[in-house]
């Protein structure tokens, strides 16, 4: 058997896990030692989840477990058995974005976006849990997430808009748009 044998014939111990990916009922066999961040990708193709660092370093492969934010390649895939999983792929509802991905569009908050999906889903647990943040808190809740492009402002900015989106009342200067 090649060492680069990928085809799971190595009679390498499985469990079976049950989980919710973005509202969907999922089931599947996972060895033990599949980082979630792969399961992701890989068996559910769910390339928003990004591998930067691979160290829980760089945020990029963020996720939400059961509404918390976990850096999916520090996550073993058998840990989200039972749990209810977030990406960047479930945001969108009836091909509308999501109000933190529009906020990111138009304070362009991105780049390369390689860091994006991360930052939106840490956005997310920020939001959900302190829907009215100071800049301060944006700073504070972000701070697990490393962006090699944009200066921060952006980001900081997109986020505080989606705050003021989510709660209904856009602070956003009409005149500034136009
Ligand atoms: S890839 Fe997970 S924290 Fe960098
Ligand atoms: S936009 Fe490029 S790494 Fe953040």
């Amino acid at each position: 058997m090649s060492a680069d044998d990928t085809s799971g014939s190595l009679d390498r111990p499985t469990e079976d896990i049950s989980l919710s990916i973005n509202g969907e009922s999922v089931s599947a066999e996972v060895e033990p030692r599949h980082k979630l961040s792969d399961f992701l990708r890989d068996a559910q193709d769910l390339r928003g989840v990004r591998v930067g660092c691979e160290h829980g370093v760089c945020g990029a492969c963020t996720v939400l477990m059961d509404g918390q934010a976990v850096k999916s390649c520090l996550t073993y895939a058998v840990q989200a058995d039972g749990t209810e999983i977030e990406t960047v792929e479930g945001l969108a509802e009836d091909g509308a974005l999501h109000p933190i991905q529009e906020a990111f569009h138009e304070e362009h908050a991105l780049q390369c976006g390689f860091c994006t999906s991360g930052f939106v889903m840490a956005s997310k647990e920020l939001l959900d849990e302190n829907p009215d943040p100071s800049k301060e808190a944006v700073e504070k809740g972000l701070a697990d997430n490393i962006c090699r492009c944009t200066g921060y402002q952006n980001i900081y900015d997109a986020v505080l808009r989606a705050a003021d989106r989510m709660d209904g009342e856009s602070t956003v200067d009409e005149e500034e748009e136009a």
